[in-house]
C-alpha cells in the first residue's frame, strides 16, 4: 500500500480508538461469567494465590491448585471446597520445567483443558540496605503451557507484553491475558510493614482488583491504579530523582515471619 495511504489509515484508527475509548466510557462494562470454567493457580498455598482460589470458587469455577507447600495448598483446597468447588491440588515446583509439564499433562489427561491459567508463584525475598531491610519480589514460574511463546527469564510485566503481543500476531484473539501489578502486599511474611510514601496493600483489594480485571478483560492492573503514573515518570523523571522517590516507596518491616516449608 501507498504510504500516504498507510499514515492516512493509521490516524482514521488512531481516532477511532480514541473515540471508541470515550463512548465505552459511559457504556457499563461486560463482566465474563467464570462458572465452570477450569481454573489453574500455582502457588495458590497462600497470600495472593489463596485468596484468588477463594474468588474463584465463590464464581462456581473447578479449580486446580498448584503450589510447592503441600500443606499450604490442601489448606486451600479443603477451603474451596467448603464453598462448594470442586478442586484438585497437586504438589509442583513450579521453578522445574520437567514438574510443570508433567503436572500440566495430568490435569490435562484427567482433568481437562485449563481454560484460565493464574501464573502466581514466586518467591518474596529481603535484601539488607543501610542497615534497613527491603522488600524484593519476583516471579519464578512462566507459561510453559503455551508451547512457543520464548519469553522465559524476562521480569513479569515484560514477559506478559510480549506474550500478548505474540498471541496478537498469532491471531489467537480469544486468548485474554491480564498482568497485576501490586505495590507491597500484606500477606504475613513480614511484621509491621510500612512506607513512608504510598501504602500497604491488605491481600483482599488486590485479588478484588486482580478479579475484576480477569472478568472485564483488562490487559494491566495497577493496584493502587495511580501506579501507572509510574510509567510515566520513568520516562521523563532523571535518574537520580527517580532513585529518590523509590527509596522513599521502599516499605519497611520489623522482622521476617516467614513460611517457607515445603511439607
Ligand atoms: N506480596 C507482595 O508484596 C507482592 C508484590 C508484588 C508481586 N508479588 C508476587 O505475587 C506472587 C504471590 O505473592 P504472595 O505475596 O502471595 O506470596 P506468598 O509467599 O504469600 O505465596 C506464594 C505461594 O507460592 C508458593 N511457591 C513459592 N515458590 C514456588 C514454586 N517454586 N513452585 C510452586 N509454588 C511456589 C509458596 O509456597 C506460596 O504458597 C509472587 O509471584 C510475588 O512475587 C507479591
Amino acid at each position: 500500500m501507498n504510504l500516504v495511504l498507510e499514515l492516512l489509515l493509521f490516524l482514521a484508527t488512531l481516532l477511532f480508538s480514541y473515540l471508541e475509548a470515550f463512548v465505552k466510557l459511559f457504556v457499563p462494562v461486560r463482566r465474563k461469567s467464570l462458572s465452570g470454567e477450569l481454573v489453574l493457580i500455582t502457588g495458590a498455598g497462600h497470600g495472593v494465590g489463596r485468596a484468588t482460589a477463594l474468588e474463584f470458587a465463590k464464581r462456581q469455577s473447578r479449580l486446580v491448585l498448584w503450589d510447592i507447600n503441600k500443606h499450604g495448598v490442601e489448606e486451600t483446597a479443603a477451603e474451596c471446597q467448603k464453598l462448594g468447588a470442586t478442586v484438585q491440588s497437586f504438589v509442583v515446583d513450579c521453578s522445574k520445567r520437567e514438574e510443570i509439564y508433567s503436572a500440566a499433562d495430568k490435569v490435562k489427561k484427567d482433568i481437562g483443558d485449563v481454560t484460565i491459567l493464574v501464573n502466581n508463584a514466586g518467591v518474596i525475598t529481603t535484601a539488607i540496605c543501610n542497615g534497613r531491610k527491603l522488600e524484593i519480589g519476583f516471579l519464578l514460574s512462566h507459561l510453559y503451557f503455551l508451547p512457543s511463546c520464548s519469553s522465559s527469564k524476562f521480569a513479569a510485566v515484560g514477559f506478559h507484553k510480549a506474550l500478548t503481543e505474540e498471541l496478537s500476531a498469532l491471531g489467537k484473539d480469544g486468548i485474554k491475558t491480564t498482568c497485576l501489578c501490586p505495590v507491597f502486599i500484606n500477606t504475613g511474611f513480614v511484621k509491621n510493614p510500612t512506607t513512608r510514601l504510598g501504602k500497604i496493600l491488605e491481600i483482599e483489594e488486590v485479588v478484588q482488583a486482580l478479579m475484576e480485571g480477569i472478568v472485564t478483560n483488562q490487559k494491566m492492573v495497577f493496584v493502587p491504579p495511580q501506579l501507572n503514573i509510574a510509567l510515566f515518570t520513568e520516562m521523563v523523571f532523571p535518574e537520580r530523582a527517580l532513585n529518590l522517590l523509590k527509596k522513599m516507596t521502599i516499605p519497611k518491616f520489623d522482622a521476617i515471619i516467614g513460611h517457607r516449608s515445603t511439607q
